[in-house]
């Protein structure tokens, strides 16, 4: 089993992101309808804030709602977003008493009135906590961020405020939604399925990629201590080759 201790505590991934699938698969082996799948995801999704929290990454970010999820049976879709809002209720105690900074990204307009009063009372209830930044992605699509993002900055184009010399990477990573965390350096994706489904495709840029066969509402935290030792044991090169890293790790030994 893997355990917290194992893993080094100069290699910590700064940001996990997780697109937690299986919980309709889950449901259907119990012979169950889909939504106690996600119902019964919950437990996932706690022990893995917990578990980045103890691991000591600073950011973790859920894919809990796409914006292709809208095509999904009306009844899945207002469980899911009446589950939300339970969750949020039920967990905010847990989230101050875990330092749990909440935050959202996606087209946040689109969820019903009631999603969106509660997780802006969750927002503002958890915005000086600083142990770890939990941010869910609702209603997001990476495709609809970077077609957001360029339109934002050919407006300050367009008004004269910005030329096109100075639109730099470090521009679009400014007027994206997730302007204020770091690169994704892991995302976990359960359930066997080796897809990234239009989720964070500009911050992924250089993340490691974890697949597990684990359905999500069996996920544990031992399962992503076990997805951050695989990525410790990873050489991440950026492009470059092993020599020069090996050059570059003496010279700070
Ligand atoms: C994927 O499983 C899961 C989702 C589309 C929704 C994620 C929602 C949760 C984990 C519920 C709890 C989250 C919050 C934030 C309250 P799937 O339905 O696609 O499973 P399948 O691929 O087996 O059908």
């Amino acid at each position: 089993m893997s355990l917290v201790e194992n893993i080094k505590k100069n290699k910590v991934p700064k940001h996990i992101a997780i697109i937690m699938d299986g919980n309709g698969r889950w449901a259907k082996k119990k012979g169950m309808a889909r939504i106690f799948g996600h119902r019964n995801a919950l437990t996932a999704v706690r022990e893995s804030v917990i578990g980045a929290s103890e691991v000591g990454t600073e950011a973790i970010s859920l894919y809990a709602f796409s914006t292709e999820n809208w095509n999904r049976p009306k009844l899945e879709v207002d469980a899911l977003m009446s589950l939300l809002i339970h969750s949020l209720k039920k967990e905010l105690p847990d989230f101050q008493k875990n330092n749990v900074k909440v935050n959202a990204i996606g087209r946040l307009g689109d969820l019903p009135k009631k999603a969106q009063e509660t997780l802006n009372e969750v927002i503002d209830a958890t915005k000086t906590n600083n142990k770890i930044t939990l941010t869910f992605c609702l209603s997001y699509g990476s495709r609809e961020e970077i077609n957001t993002c360029v339109k934002k900055i050919a407006e300050e184009v367009k008004k004269g405020n910005l030329n096109p010399e100075d639109i730099t990477e470090d521009l679009i990573q400014q007027n994206l939604y997730t302007h204020n965390l770091p690169d994704v350096d892991l995302m976990i994706r359960t359930s066997g399925e080796q897809r990234l489904s239009n989720y964070l495709l500009w911050q992924l840029a250089y993340a490691e990629l974890y697949f597990t066969e684990t359905l999500w509402p069996d996920f544990r935290r031992e399962d992503l201590f076990k997805a951050v030792e695989t990525y410790q044991n990873r050489e991440r090169r950026f492009g470059k080759t092993s020599e020069q890293l090996e050059g570059e790790h003496e010279q700070t030994i």
